[in-house]
């Protein structure tokens, strides 16, 4: 009898417990009739499966297409465990960024924090987001006006792209690679250098290379791989412990000033020690995946458009032509780069690399018909203003050309490295790393995708099979290994010849299409060009 009635109170509890769970999961819907339409989904994960669904990276994926086209572009949902305002309108998009911490505020789930660290930028808030935010953009200031910054970058660029030369002579003409991994080379080199001070040569660069990568791990599988946590803390531990031994080390140095990133921030009174410490790993995180992803997309579209290619390949030439052997890239000639510029915004509209931001609402909310009740989550979706055919023509294909005479700085409709307050610090060096980097494999090699590969939304995005590239040398090439001028083992440009006459209006292109050359389109249905030089 005993056990029978243990029975029947377990079951209450374990009934009681589920009427919590529904209750819980649905009261909020019942609070707030004025919300916007939407669904809740199942108690606790609600409908953060299907939201995370992957989907080709350049597309809306299902749940957003389903959605909008149900309930409208603002819609109601369950995810992360949270009640969840999604917008995928630029207007509520803007009006939450610009409305940072006095509407809403940056809320990245709590497991992000754990890895992160409390001190990250991406975590903290009010006050001591300000106080890091102006160090940042101090930071930024103080490195673009180094003498050195533009050289660092073309030099590690030269050095990745020349050392394929090496691997093209010991395998024939022909080689494969895997772009990513040397997009992400790049990325990592230079953000290292700029951080830290630090050469791809030295030992401890590729000690902070491995737990970094492992700390990435966790924090890009999460929230599909909640394992990968404790994991990824413990190499966040290992990596710090390097970065604080680095920055101990260029304290005790005192006076071997090398006028730096790290210097300035030794010099700042404002930090504590383990600020210090988050923000070198803030800056490693928000300038190697993002950048090194950037430069594969526009790879990838470019690998689809032999047109756009003659275009960028022409402009090159063009400004390599003008220098002397050896000479590096100057800012007058980066600003020079106008159609590599309209390729990079267009791989970042059509490529997508950063989907959402996490926010939530400080209060109730009313914003033209919608009620965004305080406490619920607030996700403004970038990808689906940046592939609204509304806002921009033909949306799934992949034409720079729609960005000239365009006014990007203020665009709403434009926004892959977010606004307002948090505005990406770093979305200028990501442009130049890609058009340095542009500059050299452009004038070098001539490329196709290896088979089929597309960036995927996981929703972190990817290349599934790592963006494999059969590269060939150019015999225009203008690449030359320093040991042959300077008797030194990195690779110098020489001079170009006179740029081939491949110019046209890019307006007339577009009109110039045939069915049979139809635009690249953004979608991977279309198919990979060998690229005529
Ligand atoms: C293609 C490259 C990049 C993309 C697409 C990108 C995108 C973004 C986005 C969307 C945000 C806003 C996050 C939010 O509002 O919650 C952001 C913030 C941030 N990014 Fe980037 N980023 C890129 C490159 C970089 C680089 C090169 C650095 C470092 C040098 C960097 C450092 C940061 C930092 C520190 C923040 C936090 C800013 C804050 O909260 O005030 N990013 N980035």
């Amino acid at each position: 009898m005993v056990g029978g009635e243990l029975v029947l109170a377990a079951l209450v509890i374990l009934l009681a417990l589920l009427l919590t769970l529904v209750l819980s999961h649905f009261l909020p819907l019942l609070l707030n009739p004025k919300a916007p339409k939407g669904s809740f989904g199942w108690p606790l994960l609600g409908e953060t499966l299907r939201f995370l669904r992957p989907h080709a990276s350049n597309t809306l994926g299902s749940f957003l297409e389903d959605h909008c086209s149900r309930y409208g572009r603002v819609f109601k949902s369950h995810l992360f465990c949270t009640p969840t305002i999604v917008s995928c309108d630029q207007e509520l998009n803007h009006f939450i960024l610009q409305n940072e911490e006095r509407l809403f505020q940056c809320s990245y789930p709590r497991p992000i924090h754990g890895i992160l660290g409390k001190s990250s930028m991406l975590v903290v808030l009010g006050e001591d987001h300000k106080r890091l935010r102006n160090l940042a953009l101090a930071l930024v200031t103080s490195t673009k006006l180094k003498p050195s910054y533009l050289g660092d970058i073309e030099k590690i660029a030269l050095n990745i792209v020349g050392s394929w030369y090496d691997m093209c002579k010991d395998k024939g003409r022909v080689n494969v690679i895997a772009f990513c991994e040397e997009a992400r080379k790049f990325a990592f080199s230079v953000i290292v250098k700029q951080v830290l001070g630090l050469s791809p040569e030295e030992p401890v660069t590729a000690m902070i290379l491995e737990d970094f990568l492992a700390f990435m791990k966790g924090l890009i599988s999460f929230p599909l791989y909640i394992p990968g946590t404790p994991y990824a803390k413990a190499a966040r531990e290992r990596i710090s412990s390097t970065v604080k031994g680095i920055i101990e080390e260029r304290g005790n140095a005192g006076s071997s000033n090398k006028g730096d990133f790290l210097d300035v921030l030794l010099s700042s009174n404002e930090l504590s020690d383990e600020e210090k410490v988050s923000f070198v790993l803030d800056s490693l995180l928000g300038g190697y995946e993002t950048t090194s992803l950037l430069i594969s997309m526009v790879v990838y579209f470019l690998g689809q458009s032999a047109q756009d290619l003659e275009l960028v390949k022409s402009e090159h030439e063009g400004i390599r032509s003008k220098k002397e052997k050896g000479e590096f890239l100057s800012s007058e000639d980066y600003k020079k780069m106008e159609y590599t510029q309209h390729v990079i915004n267009e791989a970042l509209r059509c490529g997508n690399i950063v989907k959402f931001v996490h926010r939530k609402a400080l209060k109730d909310v009313r914003y033209k018909e919608y009620l965004i009740p305080s406490g619920w989550k607030v996700l403004p979706v970038f990808s689906a203003v940046h592939l609204n055919p509304l806002l921009h023509g033909n949306a799934q294909q992949f034409q720079p050309c729609r960005w000239e005479g365009a006014n990007q700085g203020t665009s709403k409709k434009f926004t892959p490295f977010g606004g307002g307050p948090r505005l990406c610090p770093g979305s200028e060096l990501a442009k130049v790393e890609a058009a340095f980097f542009l500059h050299h494999l452009v004038l070098n090699y001539r490329w196709r995708i290896d088979g089929n590969d597309i960036p995927m939304a996981y929703p972190y995005v990817e290349f599934q099979r790592g963006l494999p590239i059969e590269i060939e040398p150019l015999c225009s090439g203008q690449l030359q290994p320093r040991t042959e001028v300077e008797g030194n083992s990195s690779w110098v440009a020489v001079a170009a010849g006179p740029p081939q006459r491949r110019r046209r209006s890019c307006l007339r292109r577009h009109h110039d299409r045939t069915p049979a050359s139809s635009p690249p389109s953004c979608s991977p249905a279309s198919s990979l060009l060998e690229l005529a030089v």
